[in-house]
């Protein structure tokens, strides 16, 4: 198929589709007895770093579920070693899943912030560069390739509190040290930016931001923390021409500023109407937002908010749909399929 032709790249751009076209975020994981197949076998990490398991991983869940477009498998961390930050992913407790990122030595002071360096992607991170490359003849061009970099704030609430251990330590640093706190975003920024063009020149059609703790700050707080660096991420991209797409949670009071951010999609969680989000975020096309809850069942309740989301997104061009955040792993694959397949069969004739 034709790069234009591909229906997440035409709603991306708000053009006619004939279908509406439908991707899940976290929609390789460990919600597939495939994915905890290869699992068994490799730490999470050490997955992240093989081409040759990146491009299984990736493409399976477009063989499986006939999603309408594929997201590299990677991390928003992925990069932080190469910064000079200590990752690993805990091993979690036994049958409860697995564990999250721990930062052996996370960022804390002024000093910390400038003995951070910029990746060099070719160079660091050659593992994602040919995992895409990799991804792109698994996929022989029946779906579009979504590459993706964590946002600087939420990358900096890993960076900062040393883990998933919430957000008073990064925001006390806002307001105790606020121009160390510029000089890690400026820092994430410079990351995030090398990083997604060199996904782009590797062969990812689109990118996203998943700046997904967001709704942490304040308007004020966004204002000057926030708003600055994703709006130069948005331009800094703007030149590989590929369709830019900004996700974030709790941040529905927001939105007509996320829209103005210079994105091409906004991807928004579940907490806002479609139809109202689509009356507030102007120029924009939208992405979202199904509770991924729903997916656990029962599918009558399902298939019914399927239906209601996909009637409240309208029949303007310009949404894909998505979940409001990641599938979670207790969710029946079956329950996916039969989401994509009930998209793939709405019209509005
Ligand atoms: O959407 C995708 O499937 C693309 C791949 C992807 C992963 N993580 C794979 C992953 C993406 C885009 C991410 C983003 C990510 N990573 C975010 C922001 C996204 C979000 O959820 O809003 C964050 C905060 C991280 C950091 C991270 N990675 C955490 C906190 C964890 C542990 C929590 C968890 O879900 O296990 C991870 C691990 C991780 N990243 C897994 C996957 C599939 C599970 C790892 C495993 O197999 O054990």
């Amino acid at each position: 198929m034709a790069e234009t032709t591909h229906r997440f790249l035409l709603a991306c751009r708000r053009q006619p589709v004939d279908r509406i076209p439908v991707w899940m975020m976290r929609q390789a994981g460990r919600y597939q007895p495939s994915y905890r197949a290869v699992r068994q076998k490799v730490g999470f990490l050490e997955l992240c770093r093989s081409p040759e398991l990146i491009a299984q991983v990736t493409a399976s869940p477009i063989d499986e579920f006939g999603f309408d477009a594929a997201i590299l498998f990677s991390d928003i961390l992925i990069h932080l070693p190469a910064m000079g930050l200590d990752l690993s992913f805990e091993k979690g407790e036994k049958g409860k899943g697995d564990g999250g990122p721990r930062i052996a030595n996370p960022v804390r002071t002024r000093a910390d912030v400038d003995a951070l360096r910029i990746p060099d992607p070719d160079r660091d991170l050659p593992y994602v560069r040919d995992g895409i490359r990799a991804i792109r003849s698994a996929l022989r061009d029946r779906v579009p390739l979504i590459g993706f970099v964590g946002g600087p704030f939420t990358v900096a609430s890993y960076a900062v509190e040393g883990g998933s251990q919430g957000f008073t330590r990064l925001k006390t640093l806002l307001y105790a040290e606020p121009q160390a706190a510029h000089a890690l975003f400026e820092k994430l920024t410079r990351a995030a930016v090398v990083q997604l063009q060199a996904q782009v020149a590797a062969g990812a059609q689109a990118v996203q931001i998943f700046e997904s703790w967001l709704g942490e700050l304040g308007r004020e707080d966004l204002e000057e923390f926030c708003f600055p660096y994703l709006a130069r991420i948005a331009e800094a991209v703007r030149p590989t021409g590929v369709p830019r797409i900004l996700f974030s949670t709790g941040t529905s009071t927001h939105l007509e500023k996320l829209a103005g951010l210079g994105y091409d999609v906004l991807s928004v969680d579940w907490r806002i109407p479609m139809d109202e989000a689509r009356a507030r975020a102007r120029g924009v096309a939208l992405q979202g937002n199904l509770d991924s809850t729903l997916l656990l069942g029962p599918r009558q309740k399902l298939l019914e908010r399927t239906q209601a989301l996909l009637r409240a997104a309208g029949p303007q061009p310009g949404y894909i749909f998505n979940l409001g955040h990641g599938i979670q792993p207790p969710t029946p694959p079956e329950n996916v399929k039969a989401v994509v397949d009930a998209v793939h069969a709405f019209t509005w004739k």
